[in-house]
């Protein structure tokens, strides 16, 4: 089957009205995350619609075993070297953990900053009900939110493991109600994280915003990965919903190992590579 590619395919900038159009006209939209400018660079290049600067960085770029310790200043740093190599993708920042937990003045100062510094074109936020006032509050002054519902990994103290949420009905029917809240305090979009796919099917066809999936099923309107997982770049991480379009960590080693060798072989550099 041809890829649908009606609504994004002259796009020039793609904004929250061009996802909602895409989602209207049943195109999926498609997300994946950065943190330096020549990746950045590629992946606008590649025409993804979302680039998103996920606090992922803390496991990914920085080695740590959870998000928590990112802070808004890395987050900082980080969007504003992606947003140097995109002309075309939105690019989303996400807020730190403590970065808008204290308080909405908190949060929207913390918000505004991050807009102010990197030039984002979004942020988003993790939870339900207990930030729908700043949802808001950002929302009114200018400051488009995506939200973040299931398996949100700033919780993970909470929930004490990185399994799949909302199996147990009553978490599945608040996972639903918190999307209905964050749709009407105003997210352009949410992304669902590690649910049940029949969740992410309710969620996605009750909600007018898109959905934007991992490891959420195939019913929502669009999907996330975290680049370095689906580059093959993190061999030990294996969860099913992460599909590996390479094998970049076997192909960086391999390259690594070729130069040590042609340099101890004087191999490298030769009379052509030597000025
Ligand atoms: O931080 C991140 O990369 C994310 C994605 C997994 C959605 O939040």
């Amino acid at each position: 089957m041809p890829v649908k590619r009606l609504i994004s395919k002259d796009v020039q900038h793609v904004t929250t009205k061009v996802l909602q159009l895409m989602k209207d006209s049943g195109e999926k939209i498609t997300m994946l995350t950065c943190y330096d400018y020549l990746t950045a660079k590629f992946l606008d290049a590649a025409k993804i619609e979302m680039i998103l600067v996920g606090d992922s960085l803390g496991n990914v770029v920085q080695g740590n075993e959870t998000t928590l310790p990112v802070t808004l200043e890395e987050m900082i740093y980080h969007t504003s070297i992606v947003r140097k190599g995109v002309e075309r993708a939105m690019v989303i920042a996400d807020m730190t953990f403590m970065s808008y937990q204290v308080g909405e003045d908190d949060a929207v100062r913390n918000c505004g900053k991050v807009m102010k510094l990197t030039g984002c074109d979004a942020i988003k936020m993790e939870g339900g009900d207990y930030i729908a006032g700043t949802v808001k509050r950002l929302v009114e002054i200018g400051i488009p939110v995506m939200g973040h519902l299931g398996l949100t990994p700033q919780s993970i103290n909470k929930f004490g493991s990185y399994k799949t949420r909302g199996i147990e009905k009553s978490e599945a029917d608040q996972i639903y109600k918190d999307a209905l809240i964050l749709e009407k305090a105003g997210c352009f979009a949410i992304v669902l994280e590690k649910i049940p796919a029949k969740l992410g099917k309710k969620v996605s066809e009750a909600l007018k915003i898109p959905t934007i999936g991992i490891g959420a099923g195939q019913y929502c309107d669009g999907q996330v990965l975290v680049t370095p997982d689906m580059l093959g770049m993190i061999e030990e991480f294996k969860p099913r919903f992460v599909r590996k379009y390479m094998t970049l960590a076997q192909d960086m080693k391999d390259a690594f190992r070729r130069y040590i060798s042609d340099v101890k072989e004087n191999k490298f550099p030769t009379k052509e590579e030597s000025y």
